[in-house]
């Protein structure tokens, strides 16, 4: 069962969202997915709490260095993909789950402060290969993209991570007001009202075509059995 951590150390770059996407997407496809809360404002923590009980998504909320390692323990039997959402801050939390990680996602925002924070990430990954010897494969995937116009600053920041041989998924994930919807109505984006939500249909797309990527990028049957011992 991989474990899947969002990882930015800017604030608002976009990790929240992304993961809540990804799971409710896993899940829709039968995965069972469990979602390590520890983003100190506990969004995806509030949104199950509203929720009431969404198929194959569970939630741990108030998560610790001292508890992460824990919560993968007990609940690795009765799950296929673990999702981290940490908190948009560089500290501890981060490099442990990070440790712990079979791939680490970057949400880069297409704006030069958001690849800063994506930046970081990147030189933690490279100094845990150069100083510890774990390679720890990763990728940044693109938020919050302008579904119209593609802006100076991502093209800038798409030069860059190719520059710098990163890999970055090809579904970007776009700014849909259905994302940042789903966290007041609970339930998943399936569930949601196209009527009062603009563009719904679209934002369903652009989750399906983000899990697909991620389901194929991540397979459950190539983790099986082999999770690092803790
Ligand atoms: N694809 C999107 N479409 C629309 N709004 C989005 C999208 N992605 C993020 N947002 C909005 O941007 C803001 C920040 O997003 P989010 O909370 O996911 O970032 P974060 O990286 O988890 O932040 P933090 O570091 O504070 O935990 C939120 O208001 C969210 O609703
Ligand atoms: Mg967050």
């Amino acid at each position: 069962m991989p474990v899947i951590t969002f990882a930015n150390t800017k604030g608002g770059a976009g990790k929240t969202t992304a993961a809540l996407i990804l799971a409710t997407e896993l899940a829709r496809h039968g995965a069972r997915v469990t979602i390590l809360d520890a983003d100190p404002q506990h969004w995806i923590s509030h949104w199950h709490d509203i929720s009431g009980k969404i198929p194959n998504v569970d939630v741990i909320s108030y998560v610790t260095m001292a508890s992460i390692q824990g919560h993968i323990n007990e609940n690795k039997a009765k799950t296929d993909y673990f999702i981290i959402d940490l908190a948009g801050a560089r500290n501890t939390l981060m490099a442990t789950a990070i440790g712990l990680s079979d791939h680490v996602m970057i949400p880069i925002q297409g704006c030069a402060m958001d690849a800063k924070g994506g930046a970081q990430v990147l030189e933690l990954l490279g100094y845990l290969k150069e100083k510890a010897g774990v390679d720890i494969p990763h990728s940044v995937v693109l938020t919050r993209v302008n579904s119209l116009v593609t802006t100076r600053a991502l093209q800038v920041v798409k030069q860059l991570l190719a520059q710098r041989a990163v890999h970055v998924l090809e579904t970007p994930i776009i700014e849909r007001s259905a994302f940042r919807d789903i966290f007041d109505c609970g339930g998943t984006l399936q569930t949601m009202d196209p009527h009062r939500v603009s563009n719904l249909d679209k934002a369903c797309e652009n989750a399906r075509a983000f899990g697909d990527e991620v389901r194929k990028l991540l397979p459950v049957r190539l983790y099986a059995g082999m999770r690092r011992a803790a």
